[in-house]
């Protein structure tokens, strides 16, 4: 009966064990988990546009190939995350329509717009190395297709977060007006990268379920402080000044204090009214109707193969 089901499922979560896609699991945890890997996935698709929108002004072929083949890479992801969300019983279709109809969310940061080329390369430092921090304690998330998916994810992403470092490594070598560049650009996503890790633990109406089952290995504000952490150091090496007065090593805690992020802008950016929101909902429905033949000329090959397999 249900209540054996439920303890043997918990039993399995506490025991580290994978939950596969026929296995029993509470409606909860389906839930939880739809809406997380559909917004993960959400994710990775409108974050193709903000660099999508430099790829014809790259400064470089070299630089022009990188963004090209990063951009790839994040459809990739997406692909990867619909296809895990759809061992849970939804279907891609489905997800993409509630996307595009806004009652799905996809993260914050993507609603922010990319201004000049820095901008490429603190996307791959600050954004890239943020989802990693979020993303690496993934692998480790007790449902089997989305841990297996995030292990090659993250070793993507830690090339792109390279990738972008080394951009900026690049442009600081340059000209004055080239770091000047790097440090406005740094400036803007430093604190939206803040954000993506989601509210403080006290406002996370389900940081405390997922942990629980986990889905999620640890706290927003935990992966928060891991991010600042990891970060200082690298903008030291970089010669950029983070832009938040209150950032200094406490050694008493052992960790970097930082300024709080204006709670109100998450909230704001999430409802729908960030910077970009609705260019981005726009273009995502414009390029979901412009597929429409694909998806249509692939259905219509598929019916003419089964046809052909009954005769
Ligand atoms: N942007 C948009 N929505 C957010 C964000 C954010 N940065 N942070 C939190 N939210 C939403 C949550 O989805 C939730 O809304 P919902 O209940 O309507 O779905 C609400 O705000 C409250 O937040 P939490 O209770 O903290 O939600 P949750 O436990 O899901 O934690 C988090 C949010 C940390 C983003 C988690 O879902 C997660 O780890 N997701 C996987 C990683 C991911 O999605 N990354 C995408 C960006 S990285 C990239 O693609 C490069």
């Amino acid at each position: 009966d249900e209540t054996a089901l439920q303890e043997h499922f918990e039993r399995r979560v506490a025991g580290e064990e994978r939950i596969e896609p026929r296995d029993w699991v509470p409606e909860g945890y389906r839930k939880t988990l739809v809406r997380q890997i559909a917004q993960h996935a959400h994710s990775e698709i409108i974050g193709m546009q903000p660099e999508g929108n430099w790829i014809t002004r790259a400064p470089s072929l070299r630089r022009k190939a990188i963004l090209l083949a990063k951009v790839q890479d994040e459809a990739g992801h997406g692909l990867y995350l619909y296809s895990a969300a759809e061992t849970l019983g939804v279907d891609r279709s489905e997800l993409t329509d509630k996307l595009i109809d806004q009652r799905q969310k996809y993260s914050s940061i993507f609603n922010y717009p990319t201004l000049n080329f820095a901008d490429i390369g603190v996307i791959g430092w600050l954004v890239d190395g943020a989802a990693i921090c979020n993303q690496v304690p993934l692998c480790r998330s007790s449902y089997g297709p989305y841990a297996r998916a995030m292990v090659r994810i993250c070793k993507e992403e830690s090339f792109h977060q390279r990738q972008g470092y080394e951009l900026l490594m690049t442009m600081m070598r340059g000209t004055p007006e080239q770091r000047e560049m790097v440090q406005d650009a740094t400036d803007r996503w430093w604190w939206p990268s803040l954000m993506m890790f989601g509210p403080p633990d006290g406002d996370s109406p389900n940081t405390q379920q997922s942990m629980a089952w986990r889905i999620k290995r640890h706290t927003n504000d935990e992966l928060r402080q891991k991010f600042v952490d990891m970060t200082i150091p690298q903008a030291e090496a970089l010669g950029v000044t983070l832009p938040d007065p209150d950032l200094r090593w406490n050694d008493e805690r052992g960790h970097y204090d930082f300024g709080e992020p204006d709670w109100s802008e998450l909230k704001r950016v999430i409802s729908g009214d960030g910077p970009c929101n609705e260019q981005r909902i726009a273009r995502r429905r414009e390029a979901h109707e412009d597929g429409a033949w694909v998806r249509e000329a692939a259905a219509a090959h598929a019916a003419k193969q089964a046809a052909r397999e009954e005769v």
